[in-house]
């Protein structure tokens, strides 16, 4: 349920198109491949109760997440659904997540020992190796045969073994293959020393567009599953067809001529070189829409406008070409009358990646979703 609201600003979550999207991924993945769909930050800004039912109900059949309270929230929801933390959690907090049957990352030994000493049941747990990202994962042999054998003291099941790709996006593939190659090794370790078949799997969206053939059981299936590719690399190079799933929309609330010379906003940083109509759009730096946006532009009737003056904290300014009504639609990211604005151009605007964006229009901005 949408809660009500009552601002001229909001976001669209194309559910149809998280489904498509899914939809691309089990074609490359059908069962009893899995797809993952990594629903963490709040499914990307997007909303994670409600991507996660688009993406099971187009063929995803795992979720995963970053955070203990993330994988506890969608339980509510999802009472079935296997659900994978890919952080780590508190060893104190093992037991809530048995309690759940939620299934957790484990890399440490002392994790290990830490957990167990408070855990009574049951915890699936999936190995994570460090291949190459350095961030989370067991990096040596000695390292792995310390977290086995403090394993066999445990009652935690190893459900599967992963790693996470550092470059899968890039072009240079010297660093990807050490990773493909350490991940080998990390398997031959755990052969031997695994009874159960655990379900391996490497490939976030880029490694999984680009490589399916080195992917194993599962792909966690991120930012593409939103409709954004990773990088041109990979929408060039797959030509997977994908759909944005995020835009948002504003109206205008105030719309006037301003006199040559006259400034916008705060610093008086834009100046009119002559009378001006002027549209006033309601969202600032308070929903996420950051200052640094000041001198990008927006879509009216098709047409790009540009942002003048400071962005303020719930506000900013357009300059028009002509007098528009107050109400009028504010294309802010997405498509109107044959011209986008893209999540790309405002990651590009603002020098980061597309993954950024919809992560940071924050909840003042209430989610529409369309199905
Ligand atoms: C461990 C892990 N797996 C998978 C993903 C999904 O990656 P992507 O959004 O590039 O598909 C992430 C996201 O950062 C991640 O941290």
């Amino acid at each position: 349920m949408v809660k009500q609201f009552y601002r001229d600003t909001w976001a669209e979550v194309d559910l149809n198109a998280i489904k498509h999207n899914v939809k691309q991924m089990k074609k490359i993945y059908p069962s009893p491949k899995s797809v993952y769909a990594v629903v963490k930050a709040n499914a990307y800004g997007h909303g994670d109760i409600q991507v996660a039912e688009a993406a099971i109900e187009a063929g995803a059949n795992k979720l995963a997440v970053a955070l203990l309270d993330e994988a506890l929230q969608l339980r509510e929801s999802f009472p079935d659904v296997p659900i994978l933390v890919l952080g780590r959690i508190r060893p104190s907090d093992a037991q809530i997540a048995a309690d759940h049957n939620l299934t957790v990352t484990v890399f440490q030994k002392d994790w290990l020992v830490e957990a167990s000493k408070q855990l009574t049941t049951k915890l699936n747990i999936h190995l994570k190796f460090d291949t190459g990202m350095n961030r989370l994962g067991i990096r040596t042999k000695d390292e792995a045969y310390d977290v086995l054998k403090e394993l066999k003291s445990t009652t935690m099941v190893v459900t599967g073994v992963y790693s996470h790709l550092a470059t899968a996006d890039e072009n240079n593939e010297a660093h990807l293959e050490k990773q493909f190659e350490r991940f080998k090794e990390s398997l031959k370790l755990l052969q031997d020393n695994i009874p159960n078949k655990v379900e391996v799997h490497l490939g976030n969206s880029a490694g999984a567009m680009r490589f399916p053939n080195s992917m194993y059981d599962a792909v966690r299936f991120g930012i593409g599953m939103y409709g954004l590719y990773p990088s041109d690399l990979v929408k060039r190079e797959t030509g997977i067809p994908l759909k944005p799933a995020f835009s948002l929309i504003s109206q205008l609330t105030h719309v006037k001529k301003i006199n040559k010379g006259d400034t916008i906003s705060y610093g008086a940083t834009y100046t009119a070189e002559e009378d001006e109509w002027i549209g006033t759009v309601p969202l600032g730096y308070g929903d996420g829409w950051i200052r640094k946006l000041q001198g990008f532009h927006v879509l009216i009737d098709g047409k790009k406008y540009p942002i003048v003056g400071r962005i303020c904290m719930d506000q900013f300014m357009v300059k028009l070409d002509q007098h528009k009504p107050v109400d009028t639609k504010v294309t802010i990211i997405g498509e109107e009358g044959g011209e986008t604005v893209s999540t790309d151009d405002v990651a590009t605007h603002l020098e980061t990646i597309n993954y950024e964006i919809p992560c940071m229009i924050n909840e003042r901005v209430p989610r529409v979703y369309i199905d």
